[in-house]
């Protein structure tokens, strides 16, 4: 069980990566050809992926692994779910543009395509620093007490 959900959290992570490199792709269009439907199926199934590593990582946080007497005093873990809490905060405006243009009626300039880019790009930067985080709880380091 253990196994299992240490799987699932990676398959979750490599979800949630891959939807955030593929919007990136799709906002590389021209503005007027940005398949703005497609953008919002993926933004989707990137919420989905973020909610469900929340439930099985806090699942795994407090049943499996250290427990959350660890986890509780692990410096890195606690920087972890900061970063998660700001890349949701950062993927709000996105998800609000791909939703409210994914019926074609709305149309979204060139300025705003570039900062939903940068906003995206700031995500992955993000992720990148949680996996480090990752890494250093899973280690044991950082403990404070
Ligand atoms: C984008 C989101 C996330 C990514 C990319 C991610 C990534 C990872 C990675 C790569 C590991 C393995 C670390 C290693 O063995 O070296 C890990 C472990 C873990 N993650 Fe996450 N994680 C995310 C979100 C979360 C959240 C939201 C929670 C809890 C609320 C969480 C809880 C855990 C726990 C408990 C472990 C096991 C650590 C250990 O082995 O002691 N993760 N995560």
């Amino acid at each position: 069980m253990t196994a299992a959900t240490a799987a699932l959290h990676f398959l979750l992570a490599f979800m949630l990566v891959a939807c955030l490199a593929v919007e990136l792709a799709l906002l590389k269009a021209p503005p007027e050809r940005v398949p703005f439907p497609a953008l919002a199926k993926i933004d989707a199934l990137y919420g989905l992926s973020a909610g469900l590593l929340v439930a099985v990582g806090l699942y795994r946080a407090i049943n499996f692994e250290k427990g959350w007497a660890y986890y509780s005093h692990s410096l890195p873990f606690l920087i972890k779910l900061g970063l998660f809490v700001a890349i949701a905060i950062a993927s709000i405006y996105p998800t609000i543009h791909f939703f409210r243009a994914r019926h074609g009626d709305k149309h979204v300039d060139r300025t705003t395509i570039d900062r939903i880019r940068r906003i995206v790009h700031l995500e992955l930067a993000l992720v990148a620093a949680l996996v480090v985080c990752a890494s250093l709880a899973a280690k044991g380091i950082g403990f404070v007490t």
